[in-house]
């Protein structure tokens, strides 16, 4: 099948590459033309753990083709998928501008039969005001939210646990069934539903994981006024099957461009609809209080110092990403910067541009080595779970740094080993 994706980020890259990978021709289209030209020079704008190989056999198999033209990548294409950016805006709506950007333009060069996909994120009844756009042409719209996470999102896409589909006729659905074949051999991935209900699917699915997050980081906070480890807390409530292990993980809360934007568009949503979102409303504070709760004790540890240096280990918004939207490691920053703290920063992807775009020049430094950058420090943070972080040589981390405070934002070093190396250990909700 002919398949036209527009957008090349974390998702249409990866959605194009996927396809293309099981035999469908894509042309991928993204207006951003320098993305373009490094992904025709057979170089992937951004890290993702096996992205590379995957576009470069599509490239090479000629099913894989980049432009910047929308004409050239409607001309002939069965389907459009659309997986542009749906950012929030300040009151936490969506702005659907991308999503409507691209609709126009292929309103304006469609001639044949066309079904639009919406892979994007998109608040409940957009599938509807779509199809009004398109009214009066040959183009009708299904919703499909995607699943992919970044740091597996080449495995999620070959291999989905599930494909949402919001169709209203049966030509919709037999089509959809014939893109997706070649992903759902040893059994049934597809459910069909409304395009109200898929879309409702996707804000409803992060929204529960976020709310465990969340849930957990409250159960520590208590955990530790009583003298209980939420370690032993996670491992006791998730050998129950009914709760599950996944998702149980206290930290210092959620990030990445996903979730506190997806949040806040449900409670948007829901308020538009007279639906008082109590719970979402409380995941979102929970987890902007966690923050405070990491930058409370790293003030704790600095108050004797007149000029205090932290380091913070990782600083993409979970490890296996260069993706730095909303990462907890750049609001701590952001919070020691204006107190006046030098901070300092390790991460073995993240460049120094991309935060020196997002907090300004000068004021974080990104040292190339995690235990250089904890040279002179007098407290290190971890707080993104790369591997390499797991099991640093804390005897070699004791004569590098000129304090003694280990804040462990992700619970993953043993509190004996720490202390062994005369370390004070610090974790989340470890009393
Ligand atoms: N990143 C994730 O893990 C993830 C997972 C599931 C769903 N989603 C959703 O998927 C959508 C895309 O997310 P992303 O992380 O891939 O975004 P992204 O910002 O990485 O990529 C969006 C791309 O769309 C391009 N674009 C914008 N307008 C365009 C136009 N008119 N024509 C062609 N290209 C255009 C941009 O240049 C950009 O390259 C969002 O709605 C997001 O919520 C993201």
């Amino acid at each position: 099948m002919r398949i036209s994706v527009f957008g090349a980020g974390y998702v249409g890259l990866v959605t194009a590459a996927c396809f293309a990978e099981v035999g469908h021709h894509v042309v991928c289209c993204d207006k951003d033309t320098s993305k373009i030209a490094l992904l025709r020079a057979g170089k992937v704008p951004f890290f993702e753990p096996g992205l590379s190989e995957l576009v470069a056999n599509g490239v090479r198999s000629a099913r894989l083709e980049f432009t910047a033209d929308a004409a050239s990548a409607v001309s002939g294409a069965r389907v459009a998928v659309l997986a542009v950016g749906t950012p929030p805006l300040a009151d936490g709506s969506t702005d659907l501008r991308q999503i409507h950007g691209v609709a126009d333009e292929i309103r304006g060069h469609v001639r044949q039969t066309l079904t639009v996909l919406v892979k994007s994120t998109v608040p409940v009844g957009t599938n509807e005001s779509l199809t009004k756009v398109f009214a009066g042409t040959p183009v009708n719209v299904i919703s499909n939210p995607e699943f992919l996470r970044e740091g597996s999102a080449v495995a999620d896409g070959l291999k989905p646990d599930r494909i949402i589909v919001g169709a209203r006729t049966d030509a919709d659905r037999d089509l959809i069934r014939e893109l997706y074949e070649p992903f759902a051999r040893n059994h049934e991935k597809l459910m069909f539903m409304t395009p109200e209900s898929a879309e409702l699917v996707k804000y409803g699915a992060n929204s529960m994981l976020a709310t465990r997050i969340s849930f957990m980081n409250e159960l520590a906070e208590y955990a530790t006024r009583i003298g209980a480890d939420i370690e032993d807390v996670r491992r006791g409530m998730g050998a129950d099957p009914r709760i599950g292990s996944s998702y149980l993980y206290p930290g210092i809360g959620f990030g990445g461009s996903c979730f506190p934007k997806d949040l806040r568009s449900l409670e948007f949503q829901m308020g538009q609809h007279d639906v008082d979102p109590k719970i979402i409303t409380s995941v979102i504070a929970r987890n902007e209080r966690q923050i405070e709760v990491v930058v409370d004790a790293i003030l704790g540890a600095i108050t004797s110092q007149p000029k205090p240096v932290v380091v913070l280990w990782g600083v993409a918004f979970k490890p296996n990403t260069d993706d730095i939207r909303e990462a907890p490691a750049l609001k701590v920053a952001q919070l020691l910067l204006d107190r006046g703290v030098e901070v300092r920063a390790a991460d073995p992807i993240v460049s120094q541009a991309q935060i020196d775009e997002v907090i300004g020049k000068g004021r974080l430094s990104l040292v190339e080595s995690e235990m250089k950058a904890a040279e002179g420090a007098d407290v290190l943070v971890l707080v993104t779970e790369w591997r390499q972080y797991r099991s640093p040589d804390f005897d070699e981390l004791r004569t590098l740094m000129r304090g003694s405070t280990l804040i462990d934002g992700r619970n993953q070093w043993s509190r004996r080993q720490v202390t062994a190396a005369g370390f004070t250990y610090v974790g989340i909700g470890r009393s």
